[in-house]
């Protein structure tokens, strides 16, 4: 059944788990992430990035509104996020077209100015009865820019600072810089496990991974030891979909019905959702 994104964290931070939270692009994506969710049982999280809405023209609701369709229809609970939102013309969309959660981005603005612009969306998030995430430090790597210098002033998130941004904008969760870089399609990142052990302590909500593609194993489950709630991962489905049609395509040269090697793709993500879940610690516990 389709669920709400704040119920799915505070069930999961009261657990001390993660919920996970995967990006969607296409109709198979969607169908992929339940059934690997329904697979190992647990609760999960679709969500649209706002780069994924101009993929798709521009349009949000062919996705959403096929989200929300097999959330209704799904043997476990499934909440509809929207993501990295940076248009206010988009966050606007968010409750009519299904969507309990939004992240709204505006952590490349200086510290006030994403103060005000994320106080002033969480004012309307919650009028609307939204759950609304925000990020303060760079977790950077996003339309294939570098990777942040972790040197640089402000590219981990500061405790100190995080704590009085929850507090000034309000926000419901906060997504924390602590050595994780978007789109990483080798599990090579290490986090910061002192920082995140800080930033856990400085903070009454629930903390968000972004950029968790790029972790192995064992890091995703020290970051949820570490108090992280929420889990976003987007690149690994793509690497999963992509190698495993790069590779019928290979062997299957005469191939011509799309789904054929759709349906490979599809089935190669089925298996990275379940997997990454029961990595997380969340196959079955709910
Ligand atoms: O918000 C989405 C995530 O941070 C996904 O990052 O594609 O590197 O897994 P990823
Ligand atoms: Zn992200």
């Amino acid at each position: 059944p389709l669920a709400a994104t704040g119920e799915l964290i505070a069930a999961a931070a009261a657990a001390r788990r993660a919920v996970p939270a995967f990006n969607i692009i296409t109709l198979e994506h969607v169908e992929a992430v339940i059934a690997g969710a329904e697979h190992v049982d647990a609760p999960v999280v679709l969500q649209v990035s706002e780069n994924a809405v101009k993929f798709r023209y521009g349009r949000l609701l062919p996705l959403a509104r096929a989200a929300a369709e097999a959330a209704a229809r799904a043997a476990v609970p499934v909440a509809l996020h929207l993501d990295h939102v940076h248009s206010d013309g988009l966050l606007r969309q968010a409750p009519g077209a299904g969507f309990s959660s939004v992240m709204y981005d505006a952590a490349r603005l200086p510290y006030e100015q994403n103060l005000a612009v994320t106080r002033a969306a969480a004012d309307w998030a919650h009028a609307q009865g939204l759950w609304i995430e925000a990020e303060l430090g760079q977790v950077g790597g996003k339309n294939g820019e570098p990777p942040p210098d972790p040197h640089a002033p402000g590219a981990r998130t500061d405790p100190g600072q995080a704590a009085a941004f929850v507090a000034d904008s309000g926000v419901d969760a906060l997504a924390v810089a602590v050595g994780s870089t978007h789109a990483m399609t080798t599990r090579t990142a290490a986090l910061d496990h002192g920082l995140l052990k800080r930033l856990s302590a400085a903070l009454d909500v629930p903390l968000v991974l972004h950029g968790s593609s790029g972790l192995p194993d064992e890091e995703l489950k020290a970051a949820v030891a570490g108090g992280i709630a929420k889990v976003n991962i987007g690149t690994a489905l793509n690497v999963a979909m992509t190698g495993a049609i790069r590779q019928f395509l290979a062997a299957h040269p005469e191939a011509a019905d799309s789904r054929r090697y759709l349906g490979v793709g599809r089935e190669a993500m089925v298996r990275t959702v379940a997997r990454l879940i029961t990595v997380l610690g969340d196959g079955g516990e709910h």
